[in-house]
């Protein structure tokens, strides 16, 4: 788009402005509107669960984890401009919810279930949040005090849902293609191996989370794409562009449901 030719701020005349902005969002919705009448992925229904989950310890406190939802935003907007209807489900994240999407906005993993229930069916379903893994059974009603005896207060805990296990395992409605996350700080592929056949998944994408990869909460992810058909190592990439790959992965897959165990494909 542009530049405008006219006055400049330099005191100059000429192509340099800065092109109007209502030019610039005809455009941007010309775009978009074009990919979503010639993508691949045009008439199909995908679910992208992202972000982290807060579980309530009292009305103040909660458990959560450093998930910034960036790669699960980049994702639906890669899969929405490759035509798809897509429903996003997020947790608290950081990163504002992409546009021309179904936002589903949710707190808790519980929350997050019963949503992912809600919205299905779908052809593919990606499971990028950071879900918690357990939940607080003795929240308090009131705010926790000191008691000035300086013990701490006890939590219990209960291990929540699975949802993507459960999405995996279901014998109705389960989308053609599932599509786990694996965060995971040591023996990456080998955890992440184990948790495709365990959770009942298509695909996995591990990545490292250690902290020194400063991949969680960063702008950049490396991840290793694992499926029956074995593991694939992807360079260190911007989040938006490892999102860009996978839905055209996803989209190659749907193309041919005989090959959604394979990963398979050139993007
Ligand atoms: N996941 C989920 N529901 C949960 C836990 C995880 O849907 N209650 C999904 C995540 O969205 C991700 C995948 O399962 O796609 C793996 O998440 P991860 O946190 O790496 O694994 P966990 O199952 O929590 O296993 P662990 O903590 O033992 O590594």
């Amino acid at each position: 788009v542009g530049p405008d030719s006219g006055d400049m701020a330099c005191g100059e005349h000429g192509p340099g402005r800065l092109a109007e902005p209502r030019a610039i969002l005809a455009a941007i919705g010309a775009a978009i509107g074009a990919a979503l009448a010639d993508g691949p992925l045009k008439g199909r229904h995908v679910l992208v669960t992202s972000g982290p989950t807060h579980e309530p310890i009292d009305p103040v406190r909660y458990i959560a984890n450093r998930s910034s939802g960036q790669q699960g935003a980049a994702l639906a907007e890669a899969l929405r401009d490759l035509g798809a209807r897509v429903t996003f489900v997020t947790g608290p994240a950081r990163e504002p919810s992409p546009g021309g999407v179904d936002v589903v906005p949710v707190v808790t993993a519980r929350d997050m279930l019963a949503a992912v229930q809600a919205a299905l069916p779908a052809d593919a379903a990606i499971f990028a949040a950071a879900v918690a893994d357990w939940h607080v059974t003795n929240v308090s009603g009131s705010k926790m005090k000191k008691d000035g005896s300086g013990r701490p207060p006890a939590l219990e805990f209960a291990e929540n849902p699975d949802i993507l296990a459960h999405v995996a395992g279901l014998k109705k409605d389960r989308p053609a293609l599932v599509v786990g996350f694996a965060a995971e700080t040591d023996d990456v592929e080998a955890h992440a191996a184990a948790k495709l056949v365990r959770k009942g998944c298509d695909w996995i994408v591990a990545n490292d989370v250690s902290p020194a990869t400063g991949i969680m909460g960063g702008g950049e992810n490396a991840v290793t794409l694992i499926s029956a058909a074995g593991a694939e190592n992807w360079p260190r990439l911007p989040k938006d562009e490892v999102a860009r790959r996978l839905a055209a992965r996803v989209a190659a897959a749907l193309r041919k449901p005989a090959d959604a165990g394979a990963p398979g494909g050139d993007a």
